[in-house]
C-alpha cells in the first residue's frame, strides 16, 4: 500500500478505536438526508458507500434497495471500521463490506447503479485515480454522489486542514466540478446542503470561535457534487 494510504489506514483505525466512527453517524446524517432524497434509490439497485466508516449510511442505503437483487456495500481503507460495520449489520442481508483503498474497488465494471461517499473524498491521495475507478465501477448512465463539508467556499472548514493529522485536499467547488468532467462523467453538478439542525446558544469546542461561527458554518454548508457516467449509446 502507498505511503499515503498507510498513514488513512493507521489514522482512521485509531478513529475507529476511539469510538469516532459511531460519532458521526450524528455528525453527518442531517447533510446525508438531503443527498439520499435526491439519489431515490429504488428496490433492486446497487449502490456503493465510498469511505463507508462503521456503515450507517451504507446500512440506510440497503433498506431502500431492499428486494431482488438489490444490494448495498461498503468499502472502507480502516479494517477497524469496517470491523465495526460488519458487526452493527449482521442482521442486514443484503448488505456487504470490503476493506480497501479507494482507488481499487474489487467489483466488475459497470456494476453499481450509484455511488455515495460522504466526508471522505478530500482524504483521498489521488482523487483522479479514484475518479477513474469510480467511472469503471459506475453502470452506463450510473450517479455518483459525492458530500463533502471540506472546500474553499467553506472558510471554516479550512481550519481543518493544518490540524489534521493526514493530507487533505482542499479544493473549490469549481474545481471539483472540472474535474469530474475531465476524468469524464456528463451532467456534472453541485449544490450546497446547509445543516438546518439548530445550533445551541454557547460553543465550547475547538472548530469555532463562537457559536455564531458555527451557525455560519452550518448556513454555508456541505457540498453535495453529483455526476452520471455515460449512458450507452
Ligand atoms: C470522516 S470519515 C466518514 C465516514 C463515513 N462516510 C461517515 O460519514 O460516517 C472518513 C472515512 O473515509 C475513509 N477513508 C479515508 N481515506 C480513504 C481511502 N483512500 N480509501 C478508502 N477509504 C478512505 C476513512 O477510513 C474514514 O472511515
Amino acid at each position: 500500500m502507498a505511503d499515503a494510504d498507510e498513514k488513512l489506514r493507521v489514522e482512521f483505525n485509531q478513529w475507529a478505536a476511539d469510538g469516532r466512527g459511531e460519532e458521526m453517524e450524528s455528525h453527518h446524517l442531517c447533510i446525508a438526508q438531503p443527498m439520499f432524497q435526491r439519489m431515490a434509490l429504488a428496490p433492486g439497485e446497487r449502490v456503493l458507500d465510498l469511505g463507508c466508516g462503521t456503515g450507517w449510511a451504507t446500512r440506510l442505503a440497503a433498506h431502500s434497495v431492499e428486494g431482488g437483487p438489490g444490494m448495498a456495500v461498503g468499502q472502507d481503507i480502516s479494517e477497524e471500521m469496517i470491523a465495526r460495520a460488519r458487526a452493527a449489520s449482521v442482521d442486514i442481508e443484503n448488505v456487504l463490506f470490503s476493506t480497501g483503498a479507494a482507488d481499487e474497488i474489487p467489483w466488475r465494471e459497470d456494476y453499481f447503479h450509484k455511488i455515495f461517499s460522504i466526508e471522505s473524498f478530500y482524504y483521498y491521495a489521488d482523487q483522479q485515480a479514484v475518479l477513474r475507478e469510480l467511472l469503471r465501477v459506475l453502470a452506463p448512465g450510473g450517479q455518483l454522489f459525492i458530500l463533502i463539508n471540506l472546500y474553499t467556499e467553506n472558510p471554516y472548514s479550512l481550519r481543518w486542514v493544518k490540524e489534521l493529522n493526514v493530507p487533505v485536499h482542499a479544493r473549490s467547488e469549481k474545481e471539483y466540478v472540472k474535474m469530474l468532467s475531465e476524468i469524464g462523467f456528463v451532467d456534472a453538478v453541485s449544490e450546497r446542503i446547509p445543516d438546518p439542525t439548530p445550533t445551541p446558544e454557547t460553543y465550547s469546542g475547538k472548530w469555532f470561535a463562537n457559536a455564531e461561527e458555527l451557525r455560519d458554518f452550518k448556513r454555508i454548508g456541505a457540498l453535495l457534487l453529483v455526476a452520471r457516467k455515460p449512458p450507452e449509446k
